[in-house]
């Protein structure tokens, strides 16, 4: 009698079980059938596993290491430095985004093919992935539209032309067909191009080893500096993980820094130039501060040369005092913690 239900009692069970392993093994094989769909790009970035002595911080350390296909990255490079990209053959990507110059070029504003000069200041192409728009404006929403229109501009080409020059370059068109099965098209550059930007990080700063926990690597006098930094405000704009590039913020709210710095051109404007709103009127991406040590000279101008003085125009414009030259002193030490391992240049 008892056996009997007992039995009973256990084969229930043991349908339970197999059900719901039944359904758990569903769920495995969905998840990774949606794994596998997911397009390569969306999750190229590791997340760093120990998030928890940065928890409470307004800046969070760059990942030490990326996923990304490494055929892509060197096709990509190979197309940085390429001139072939630009209209006379003078100028590639990295004569304005050097890796020895910090991603950028220490001009105030840098000359493109046939000596077109640009109207803003070069903005770094190191942890560039990590912005969640591209240009001091924010014209563009990811990092391969941003190719898309810079090309015409800065190298004076058409994409078509650019693109018929690749094909009719037999090395190209073999590293081409070895990645992707329709070889040299536009998008195929550009993600080769786009996957590339997307390794240029700078990790493991100073600053990053500090936020995860390694205390005594930055002097009292550069605590003191991000101490300052964080109560003075700046974190509430220059944050997360570029320490800036994730926000839209006016260059002046307190008092007009392009009447007083004078000759307004329409760069100036900012997004004002895509929205036509006057909300949007010099308003900018707030930049990121890695690295800004070795990113002189500063603003979208380009119009200052220290970085003293840079944080000297943001007491000024953006908080609306002047900081005594100590602080100042110690925020510019605090900043200079954020320059990271620069990528190499194999070529
Ligand atoms: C003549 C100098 C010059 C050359 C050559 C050049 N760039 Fe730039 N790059 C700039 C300037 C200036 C900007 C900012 C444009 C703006 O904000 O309107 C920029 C912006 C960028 C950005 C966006 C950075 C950010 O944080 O928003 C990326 C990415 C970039 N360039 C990649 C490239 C690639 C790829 C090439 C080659 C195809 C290239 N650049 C060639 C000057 C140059
Ligand atoms: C209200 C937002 C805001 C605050 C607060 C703010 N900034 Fe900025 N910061 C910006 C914007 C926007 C820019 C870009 C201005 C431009 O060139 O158009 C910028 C640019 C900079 C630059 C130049 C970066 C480069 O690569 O050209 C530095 C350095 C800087 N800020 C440091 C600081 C410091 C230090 C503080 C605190 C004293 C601070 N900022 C406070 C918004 C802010």
């Amino acid at each position: 009698m008892r056996f009997d239900r007992l039995d009973r009692l256990f084969q229930r069970l043991r349908r339970w079980i197999a059900l719901l392993g039944l359904i758990g093994t569903a769920i495995l094989i969905a998840l990774w059938w949606q794994q596998l769909q997911s397009p390569q790009m969306a999750m190229p970035i590791l997340p760093d596993p120990t998030p928890t002595s940065w928890q409470n911080e307004p800046i969070q350390p760059i990942p030490l290491q990326v996923t990304l296909d490494n055929n892509k990255v060197k096709l990509g490079e190979k197309l940085f430095a390429d001139t072939r990209l630009s209209i006379d053959q003078q100028v590639s990507c990295l004569s304005c985004h050097r890796l020895d110059l910090g991603g950028a070029d220490r001009q105030a504003r840098s000359f493109g093919a046939t000596g077109v000069q640009t109207q803003v200041n070069t903005p770094t192409v190191f942890n560039v992935a990590y912005n969640f728009r591209f240009n001091w404006n924010g014209r563009f929403e990811t990092l391969e539209a941003q190719i898309e229109g810079l090309v015409q501009n800065v190298m004076g080409i058409s994409w078509e032309q650019a693109i018929r020059r690749l094909q009719q370059a037999p090395d190209y068109v073999q590293l081409f067909k070895a990645i992707y099965a329709d070889g040299i098209t536009l998008g195929n550059v550009i993600d080769a191009i786009a996957v590339y930007e997307r390794s240029l990080i700078t990790p493991d700063s100073r600053f990053d080893q500090f936020l995860r926990g390694n205390y005594t690597v930055l002097t009292a006098e550069e605590q003191e500096g991000y101490r300052l930094f964080k109560s003075y405000g700046c974190g509430s704009c220059h944050q997360g993980m570029n320490v800036g590039g994730n926000l839209f913020q006016k260059f002046g709210v307190v008092g007009n820094y392009f009447t007083d710095r004078g000759n307004i051109t329409p760069a100036d404007y900012g997004r004002y130039n895509m929205t036509g709103s006057e909300n949007d009127r010099f308003v900018f991406r707030v930049p990121s501060l890695r690295n800004v040590e070795i990113t002189a000279p500063y603003f979208h101008d380009g119009s200052v040369q220290t970085l003293e003085q840079a944080i000297d125009v943001m007491a000024k414009y953006q908080l609306g005092r002047p900081l005594p030259p100590e602080h100042v002193r110690r925020i510019a030490q605090f900043l200079d913690t954020l320059t990271g391992e620069a990528p190499k240049d194999e070529l």
